[in-house]
This record gives structure tokens, sequence and C-alpha cells, in this order.
């Protein structure tokens, strides 16, 4: 069977907000939200809008797929959370990558992001190749974006998730064979990385080909700057394009609760608390217009 489709009830909401507790200790304690955010986006960022193939369905997973050029290093998050999801094991890896890129960002000081569940796993891998090469230029970086079905601002917005770095100190020549930090805090989620583009080549910060054209072609540099300029922006922008990232081909199951660390549940309950108020309101109007006739 190639794919698996959860049921998303209560315990599977309960089980998701277990999941996100853990997955907070796990990248506070190994310092991993780097490398959980670039697992997220490489499940993701295969996805075909035309041929609605790839995405985020938790194909990386496999061997034929995690060991594709542009994979490098990522088999050492899909291990860190194996435990989880055996804790954890109603959830569905897709899922968990997902949730796990989206706790990276939040627990690193970025925006908090929506998060629908109810992704389904699938054992068949895209081909390899359809995940951006870091040496080329704008045309390929949009052709690999629109392919997904995103646009210039999510190309913008999304490469701003290289403000995080797992930096160590040391090179990494097992993996890209690029090395080096792209702001000086890179395990801070912020808009540097856009500052640190403005800037140029001075600091010797680490800037790869598809980083560059950022500030080259107009149209991206546009948002560049608008992000350098104002950190709400960029949250808002980023939180925005990397929901649908993390949606790409995903159609939430018509039950699922929208989960920003439970707080749907509680604006249901508002909501039910306030339906209550107004048809109680309605009828004590009707009870008064009533009254009022029978007076008059
Ligand atoms: C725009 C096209 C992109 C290209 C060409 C690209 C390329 C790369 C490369 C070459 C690395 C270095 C890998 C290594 O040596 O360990 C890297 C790391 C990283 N990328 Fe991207 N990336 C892109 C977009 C994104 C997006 C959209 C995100 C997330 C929203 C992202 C998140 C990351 C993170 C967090 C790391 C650091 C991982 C670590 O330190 O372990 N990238 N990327």
């Amino acid at each position: 069977m190639s794919e698996v489709t959860p049921v998303v009830d209560a315990e599977y909401m309960e089980e998701i907000e277990r999941a996100r507790r853990d997955l907070r200790a796990l990248i506070a304690s190994k310092s991993c939200a780097p490398i959980m955010l670039r697992l997220a986006w490489h499940d993701a960022g295969t996805y075909d809008a035309k041929t609605k193939t790839g995405g985020p369905n938790g194909s990386i997973r496999f061997p034929q797929e995690y060991s594709h050029g542009a994979n490098k290093g990522i088999k050492i998050a899909i291990d860190l959370l194996e435990p989880i999801k055996q804790k954890h094991p109603k959830i569905t890896y897709a899922d968990l990558y997902q949730l796990a890129g989206i706790v990276a960002v939040e627990v690193t000081g970025g925006p908090t992001i929506d998060f629908i569940p109810g992704r389904k796993d699938s054992s068949v891998c895209p081909e390899e190749g359809r995940l951006p090469d870091a040496k080329q230029g704008a045309s390929h970086l949009r052709e690999v974006f629109y392919r997904m079905g995103l646009s210039d601002k999510d190309i913008v917005a999304l490469s701003g998730g290289h403000t995080l770095y797992n930096f160590q100190g040391r090179a990494r020549p097992e993996r890209s064979g690029f090395d080096g930090a792209w702001t000086k805090d890179p395990l801070k989620f912020d808009n540097s990385y856009f500052i640190e583009l403005l800037k140029g080549d001075s600091e010797g910060l680490l800037k790869l080909p598809t980083d560059k054209v950022l500030v080259e072609d107009p149209e991206f540099r546009r948002y560049v700057e608008k992000y350098a300029k104002d950190e709400e922006d960029f949250f808002r922008d980023y939180a925005e394009s990397h929901k649908k990232l993390s949606e790409l081909g995903f159609t939430p199951p018509r039950s699922a609760f929208s989960c920003k660390s439970g707080n749907k549940q509680k604006s249901l309950l508002v909501q039910a608390a306030a339906g209550v108020a107004v048809a109680a309101a309605v009828v004590a109007w009707a009870y008064l217009c009533e009254t009022n006739k029978k007076i008059g």
C-alpha cells in the first residue's frame, strides 16, 4: 500500500500536541532547529502542481529519496525524529516532519505558523532533481518554485529560512560542499538574512548563488528590501508562505482543527459561547417586543 490516511479525530489532535512538546524538547536539547526546518522543506519542496506528485508526504524517509544529492545530511534529522514517531505511532511521517519544521521556526524565535494535521504518508518517491540547485540563477529558482505553485514573494520569504544554520565552527564536506552560516546568530530566526544579503560580500558570511540572485533580480529585491527593513513584514509573509509550502497538494480533512498550539479549540469554545449569548439576546428582545405590544 503506498498511502496511509490518518483519521484526524480528537485523539489524533491530542497526540499532535504531545508530539509538539516532545519536538520542542528535542530541538532545544540537540540545537537541531536548522536541519529540522531543512527536512520539512525538502520533503515538501518536491511538489509538482501539474502531476500532483511529490510534496509533504513523508516519502523522504526512504533511502531512494534521502540519498538524492540535494538531501545530503538530511538522514540526521530523519533519525532524530524516529523515536518521536515510535512514541506517537498514530501521527503520519508527513505530519511529523511538517510539525518539526514549524516547531523549529517557533522555538528559535520566528513566527507562529498555523498547522493543520492530516497529511497522508506515501511510499512513492519523486525522481531526483526537483529541489533547487544552489549554483543556478533566478530563472531556475522560478522554474522550481512555480512548478510547486508558489510565487516570487514565496521564494524570497522562504529563502529567509536561511537565517538558521547548524554552524558548529567546523566544515561539513559531507553535506553540500558549501560552508559557513548566512547570519551571525544562526540559531535565531530573524530578518538578519536579508540585512546581510543587502550588505554584499563584505562580512565573510555564506551566500549561495541562489541567495545572491535575490538582490540582483529587481522583482526579488523589492521583497528583500522590505524584509530587511521590517521584521514584522517578513514574519507575516514567512508564516503565510511556510504554511503554503507545508500544505502543497494537501487538502485538510473537513473535520481537521487548525492548531496554533491548541488555540483553535479555545476559539471554538468562545464562538460557541458567543452563539449562545446572541440566541439569548434574540429571545429576550422578542419577549420585550411581545410585552410592549401587550402593554401598548
Ligand atoms: C531557494 C532555494 C534554496 C537553495 C538553493 C538552498 C540550498 C541550501 C544549501 C546548499 C544548504 C547547505 C546544506 C549543507 O551544506 O548542510 C542549505 C541549508 C539550509 N537550508 Fe536551504 N536552500 C533553499 C531554500 C531553502 C528554504 C525554502 C528553506 C526553508 C524554508 C531552507 C532552509 C535551509 C536551512 C535551515 C539550512 C541549514 C541546514 C543545516 O544547517 O543543517 N532552504 N540550503
